[in-house]
Formats: structure tokens, C-alpha cells, sequence
């Protein structure tokens, strides 16, 4: 079902090689830092929750984890009932998340380009993992995840906020070029893409992190 992503040099852009390198140079410290890390956050915890009941109401297919990292989103929600599998272009991460969770599914890929049938997923989430993406590619995603979703599919966004309304800033991220977003302008993509959104959730900045911290959950109505 999974990944059909070219990763020769001559085809790959120079963004996507960088983040793969940037993750899997880390993945082991990163893996580390955020095993526990959904632990003290019970806000994020109660979106995903509200996202892993939404599709368990739907039972339309299976929820893709993109941009997966070691895999411990993924293993959440499967404790909440969610069929999930994940994705990510670092092959350091998938071999991490496979290692901790062997009995949840993880394999190589973008998010940009997946290899799964139209209409055969019941939800997405991409927790903190669009934020690599340069913001001009943000809406062709956005309608490849239209694409792949079922009617009525659900997907949920994590990301930093961005300072000023409506806007979209780059910030040091310390792995890979990153942007924060304005939740009302991300959300304005996804509505462009198709998709109706249901709620978004922004929360101020815990003592360990930089930024308030944005959450949104769409549906794909017809
Ligand atoms: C900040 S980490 C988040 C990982 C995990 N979702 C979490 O919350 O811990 C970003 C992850 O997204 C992955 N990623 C970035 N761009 C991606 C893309 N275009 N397709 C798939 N994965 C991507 C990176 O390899 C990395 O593992």
C-alpha cells in the first residue's frame, strides 16, 4: 500500500533530502525525547481522542500516521481503538517505531506523493510533521490527502503557531528548515482543499517549548 517515493538524488528536492538526512541523524535522540512526551499534554491527548473517536464512528478504513517519526502518536492511538499504520520519509525513524511497536505497521514515504487508492482511509493525522514543508507545496498536499480520505474521513493537524495572524514564519527548527503557521490560514487551505473544518484547538506554550501550539480537526464532506 505504501511507498512509492523516488529517492534518487536527480528527482528528490533538496528540502525532502535534507529533512530525511536531518531525522534520521537523530532519530535515536528524538525517539528518546518524545517517548513520554504526550504524558504531560492532556489537551493534545483529548484531540486526539476526539480524532480517534470521530473515526471509530466512521469505521470507513484506516488511519495513516504521515510523517510518523518513532512512531509513538501512532501507538496512541491504537491504544484509543484506531486501526493505524504510519509513514515517514526517515528510514531511521521507521526502523525505530517498527522496533518499539511491532505490532502496528511502518514504512518509508512522503506525504506528498502516497501510494494508497482513492477513498480508502478513514482518518490522517500529521503531528508536527507538515511544518517541513515549504508553504507553497502545503495545498497540493492537502488535496492528496483529500484524495486518499473516504467520505466523511477525519484528519487531524498538529503544528506550531505562528505569532501574527493570518501569517506563516520560518523558524530555527533545529533538525530541518521549519514553518509555523497562523491556525486560521492553514485552516483556509484545508478548507480550499475540500474539507470542512470541525474544530481547532491552540494552547500557550508549556515551560520545555518555544511556541503556542496549534491543533486542527477537518472531515471530508461531500
Ligand atoms: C517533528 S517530527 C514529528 C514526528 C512525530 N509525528 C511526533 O510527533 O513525534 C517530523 C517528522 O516528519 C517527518 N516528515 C517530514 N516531512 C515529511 C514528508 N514530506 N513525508 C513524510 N514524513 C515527513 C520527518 O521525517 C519526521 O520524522
Amino acid at each position: 500500500m505504501q511507498d512509492s517515493t523516488d529517492h534518487s538524488a536527480a528527482t528528490e528536492l533538496a528540502d525532502i533530502t535534507t529533512t530525511r538526512a536531518g531525522y534520521d541523524g537523530v532519530a535515536q535522540l528524538y525517539a528518546d525525547l518524545f517517548k513520554h512526551n504526550l504524558e504531560s499534554r492532556a489537551l493534545d491527548r483529548a484531540m486526539l481522542a476526539a480524532f480517534a473517536e470521530s473515526v471509530a464512528d466512521l469505521s470507513s478504513g484506516p488511519v495513516a500516521d504521515l510523517g510518523c517519526g518513532p512512531g509513538q502518536v501512532a501507538a496512541h492511538l491504537a491504544t484509543l481503538g484506531a486501526e493505524v499504520f504510519g509513514i515517514d520519509l526517515s528510514a531511521r525513524m521507521v526502523a525505530l517505531a517498527r522496533a518499539e511497536f511491532p505490532h502496528l505497521s511502518f514504512d518509508q514515504g512522503s506525504m506528498e506523493r502516497l501510494s494508497i487508492d482513492d477513498g480508502a482511509l478513514g482518518g490522517i493525522v500529521a503531528w508536527y510533521s507538515l511544518i517541513h514543508l515549504p508553504p507553497d507545496r502545503v495545498p497540493m498536499v492537502f488535496r492528496e490527502f483529500h484524495r486518499v480520505l473516504a467520505d466523511h474521513g477525519h484528519v487531524l493537524l498538529a503544528f506550531q503557531t505562528a505569532d501574527l495572524p493570518d501569517t506563516v514564519e520560518a523558524f530555527d527548527h533545529k533538525v530541518a528548515r521549519a514553518y509555523r503557521w497562523a491556525p486560521k490560514r492553514l485552516a483556509r487551505l484545508l478548507t480550499d482543499a475540500g474539507f470542512t473544518v470541525i474544530a481547532r484547538m491552540v494552547r500557550e506554550p508549556r515551560p520545555d517549548e518555544r511556541f503556542g501550539q496549534a491543533f486542527l480537526l477537518a472531515s471530508k464532506v461531500r
